[in-house]
């Protein structure tokens, strides 16, 4: 028999742009993604845990505990292997205030010339569902270029060299970086779920 249930989840971003973004690509699954004024949440959520999957727990449950809601959270970084891992979790307030142009120069500068350049983007989606949380990630890996190159995407996309390609992110056709994208696996792992509900 088909399943004519209907899951309502509220996304918790402050971004209109993402859930219309996410709605589109969840179409065709039995969900609905709301925000969280839709709710009648203006909380600015806490993001205090050490890693990119906790702060992405984290989100997801204060969201759970506060409203009794199904909902899911997204939590994004680069990981660059010479510098430890670093920015990770600190990735949007590495040089210490939300300006890209400055996150680059610093792990331009702490990276220097080391030969070493491997990093990774990466995203984790937290879901809870009838009370029950789920994961999701989307890696992608690259290397970190000597200098930024291109003016497209935000945050690190000007250094940063997916593999298998020999341009940045910030070069690279949004269409191509939204099919290869740590997000966008990520978020195709939550649309596999979704769909067999
Ligand atoms: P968020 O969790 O999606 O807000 O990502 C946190 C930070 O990671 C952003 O502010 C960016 O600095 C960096 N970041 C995440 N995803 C990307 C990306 O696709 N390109 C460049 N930088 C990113």
């Amino acid at each position: 028999m088909i399943s004519l249930k209907r899951y309502q989840l509220v996304f918790a971003t402050a971004n209109a742009n993402k859930i219309s973004e996410i709605n589109a690509i969840l179409m065709f699954t039995p969900v609905t993604v709301v925000s969280m004024a839709d709710i009648g949440c203006t909380d600015d959520i806490p993001e205090t845990q050490p890693t990119i999957q906790g702060n992405a727990i984290q989100k997801a449950e204060y969201l759970h505990q506060k409203y009794q809601v199904d909902c899911f959270s997204e939590d994004s970084g680069l990981e660059i292997d010479a510098l430890k891992g670093e920015p990770g979790v600190h990735s949007a307030y590495y040089a210490g205030n939300r300006d890209a142009q400055q996150n680059m120069n610093l792990v331009l500068t702490k990276l220097g010339r080391k030969r070493k350049r491997t990093a990774r983007f990466r995203t984790v989606i937290a879901l809870i569902l009838d009370g029950k949380q789920h994961l999701f990630e989307g890696i992608c890996e690259g290397t970190i270029r000597l200098k930024p190159s291109g003016t497209g995407g935000f945050g690190y996309d000007p250094i940063f060299q997916p593999n298998g390609f020999d341009k940045t992110f910030g070069e690279l056709p949004a269409e191509t970086k939204n099919r290869i994208s740590h997000r966008a696996k990520a978020v195709q792992q939550l649309y596999d779920f979704l769909q067999v509900l």
